[in-house]
């Protein structure tokens, strides 16, 4: 599924419904993970923080430019771990992944993670339900592509802003590839 979006705001709002639909839908055998790949400034942080409001995460999520994982404790039926990780710091084939205790977080299903660059850690794609790419189309708009996830289900967790633009409020977007 294909989401060009024309602001900040817009890819704020599809992380938002995300975040707040997605307990409801996807009981998964380990964490439910979720890579984000995409340019400097493509929206991965934008979308992650969207995300982080819908499940209703009070403090601000920040991008760990710094602090490459942050943990936030979460109520949402069978996830009580929000971990957004970003790799952007790692050397490309580096090492330190070793040391930020990946397999044990990717392992337990009541973690939900999202991790930006995650091309950084291919080796850890079978850990991966869900890949989101971010593509800069200009100054304001971005393309946002969904993949491993049936499409189905990416239809549900955004399920209520129907194909074209949100049901009320907000800028619209569209779909530009599947209903
Ligand atoms: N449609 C859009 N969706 C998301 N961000 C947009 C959009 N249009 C403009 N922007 C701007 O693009 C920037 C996106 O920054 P953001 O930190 O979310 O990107 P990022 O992919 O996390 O970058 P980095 O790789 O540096 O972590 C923000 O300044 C935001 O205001
Ligand atoms: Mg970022």
């Amino acid at each position: 599924m294909e989401i060009v979006t024309k602001s900040a705001k817009t890819t704020f709002e599809i992380g938002e419904k995300i975040g707040s639909s997605v307990a409801s839908i996807l009981a998964s055998s380990g964490a439910l993970v979720f890579g984000l790949t995409g340019e400097l400034g493509s929206g991965k942080t934008t979308f992650t923080q969207g995300i982080a409001k819908g499940l209703g995460i009070k403090s601000v999520v920040q991008s760990p430019t710094f602090i490459i994982v942050r943990h936030y404790p979460i109520h949402k039926l069978n996830f009580s771990s929000f971990y957004h990780i970003d790799l952007y710091r790692l050397s490309d084939k580096g090492q330190e992944y070793d040391d930020l205790g990946l397999t044990e977080i990717f392992s337990n299903p009541q973690n939900f993670v999202v991790i930006e660059w995650f091309d950084k850690i291919d080796s850890y794609k079978n850990y991966l339900k869900g890949l989101i790419d971010f593509q800069v189309i200009n100054d304001n708009q971005r393309k946002i592509t969904f993949n491993g996830l049936h499409k189905f289900t990416w239809e549900e967790l955004l399920r209520n802003t129907s194909p074209g633009g949100p049901a009320s409020g907000g800028d619209s977007w569209e779909v530009t590839n599947g209903k």
